[in-house]
């Protein structure tokens, strides 16, 4: 028996993809189709057979697990309970007491948290991370005594009744003269708000912007997290497609509520927007209409030319918002990103923050920015700039002299990652398993994919390793690949 033949699950329908999927197992358990004892599919490949992400399957297994019907341990497949059939017997019986159901039913969930299940967000990586997994900084490079030193001088400081001052003025003075001079971001430090995270601003614009049904357009293949910020929010997230140029404007198309795009190095493809396609960008959003999103993640590693500035600093009329992230500049473990908002959002955008309790802590701010005041900052990104370009060289060298036959890397101007398409109609998502098994994580350009995937190839970080483990990698690449070519499914 296929499991996958006897589920029907309906996009449209109100009670979300895993409420119908743990409805409809627990009706085949009950009605006896699946008996205790029988071993389901992984949640991969019925997430696969299915058509629907892996976090779906995985919380219908967790709550069918939670009302006891399945047994699941970490990398086994699910096994349905042994007493089932007495369960059932019980539960059918008049005089059978009425299960607890209050114990173990969930409360029911926004239609917010229901769209947010149906998301391949965030991604599934495994927790130890190993060559080449992409988007990473080299927390190794990072001068670790300097900035513990600015955190113990920020902790000892003492203040008083300072609670009210959730955007620390030192940091927003520091961030908007950096992003000034470096990336001709123009904006009065009032239109600085200090986040923990770049995902945080995504989420507080999808809660700012967003009435259901809004058309999002968002580059395809593009960044996950922000197309399941603004879905979760209820937008109708159209994916454009990409030339050299980055995204390609939809001429014919009426304008959306929300443009979300990645200027200064398309995510993932490493593309840079020419200064003609943003103005053109900029033409289509209707000013009080249409915002306009830049994410510049990783605007500081541009290593080929000087970088072109921001989208933000061409525009006249208050339609873009600007969304950047330490994770990247310094390491992911600052937890910090920071969102420039035009001065007509400004007071709402920080209500709407506290609200939402979108806070970094004062002392991360407050070192932070000595960190950046005493120069600190920039040096650290001059340093790691030098070292990221030579290991891009590295990596592209490695993939031209080892595995030419079977891909083609595109050597991005800036960024942390590459795009290596593969040759022959290989399905990317077979490699990228073979390689995880042999001691290589890549993820695969296809599971970056708006609507349908039409793109195979593998994204490769650079950024995060050493030359000697680029090597390395590229060598198990080699062997794991050798001779062998998977067939597009
Ligand atoms: C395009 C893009 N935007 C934003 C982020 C996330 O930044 P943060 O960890 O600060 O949310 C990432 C992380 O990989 C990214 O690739």
């Amino acid at each position: 028996m296929i499991l996958a033949e006897l589920l029907a699950l309906k996009r449209t329908d109100d009670a979300g993809l895993v409420g119908q999927l743990t409805h409809q197992l627990r009706a085949l358990m009950a009605g006896g189709r699946i008996r205790s004892g029988a071993v389901l599919p992984s949640s991969r490949s019925l997430s696969a057979e299915l058509d629907v992400s892996r976090n779906t399957v995985t919380h219908a297994y967790e709550q069918l697990a939670a009302e006891g019907y399945l047994r699941v341990a970490a990398r086994r497949r699910p096994v349905v309970a042994d007493d089932i059939g007495e369960r059932f017997a019980k539960a059918a019986s008049k005089t059978a007491p009425a299960p607890r159901r209050e114990a173990v039913r969930k409360p029911s969930l926004s239609p917010w948290a229901l769209r947010l299940s149906d998301t391949d967000w965030p991604l599934s990586y495994q927790a130890d991370f190993r060559p080449l997994r992409p988007g990473l900084a080299d927390a190794r490079e990072f001068p670790h005594e300097i900035w513990a030193r600015c955190l113990r001088r920020s902790a000892l400081r003492r203040r008083f009744n300072e609670q009210t001052v959730i955007n620390r003025p030192s940091l927003r003075e520091a961030l908007r003269d950096y992003l000034e001079v470096n990336r001709g971001v123009r904006a009065e430090a009032d239109q600085i708000l200090i986040l923990p995270t770049a995902q945080a601003a995504l989420t507080l614009i999808a809660a700012t912007a967003i009435v259901p049904g809004d058309a999002v357009w968002t580059e395809d293949p593009g960044y996950p997290g922000a197309a399941a910020a603004f879905r979760a929010a209820g937008a109708n997230v159209v994916g454009v497609r990409l030339d050299n140029c980055g995204m390609m404007r939809m001429r014919e198309a009426r304008p959306p509520k929300l443009i979300f795009t990645t200027p200064s190095h398309q995510h993932p493809t490493g593309r840079v927007m020419p200064v003609a396609r943003r103005t053109e960008l900029l033409t289509a959003a209707e000013p009080g209409k249409t915002w306009i999103v830049e994410d510049d993640y990783d605007g500081e590693f541009h290593y080929d030319s000087r970088p072109m500035p921001a989208l933000q600093g061409l525009d006249r009329e208050g339609r873009v918002l600007y969304v950047g992230t330490f994770a990247k500049a310094m390491t992911a473990d600052i937890r910090l990103g920071y969102l420039v908002v035009p001065a007509s959002l400004a007071r709402t955008m920080e209500i709407a923050q506290r609200h939402l309790g979108l806070i970094a802590s004062v002392h991360v701010q407050e070192a932070l920015a000595s960190f950046m005041a005493d120069g600190h900052f920039l040096a650290h990104i001059r340093r790691t700039r030098r070292i990221y370009r030579s290991r891009r060289d590295h990596l592209a060298a490695a993939l031209t002299r080892h595995l030419s036959e079977v891909l083609v890397a595109e050597v991005p101007p800036g960024g942390m990652q590459l795009v290596a398409r593969l040759k022959h109609g290989t399905t990317d998502r077979d490699v990228v398993s073979r390689l995880g098994a042999a001691g290589v994580e890549v993820r695969a350009l296809s599971s970056l994919a708006v609507e349908r995937p039409r793109d195979h190839g593998l994204l490769l970080g650079f950024a995060a390793w050493r030359e000697a483990e680029i090597g390395a990698a590229v060598r198990i690449m080699a062997n794991a690949l050798a001779g062998k070519r998977a067939v597009r499914g």
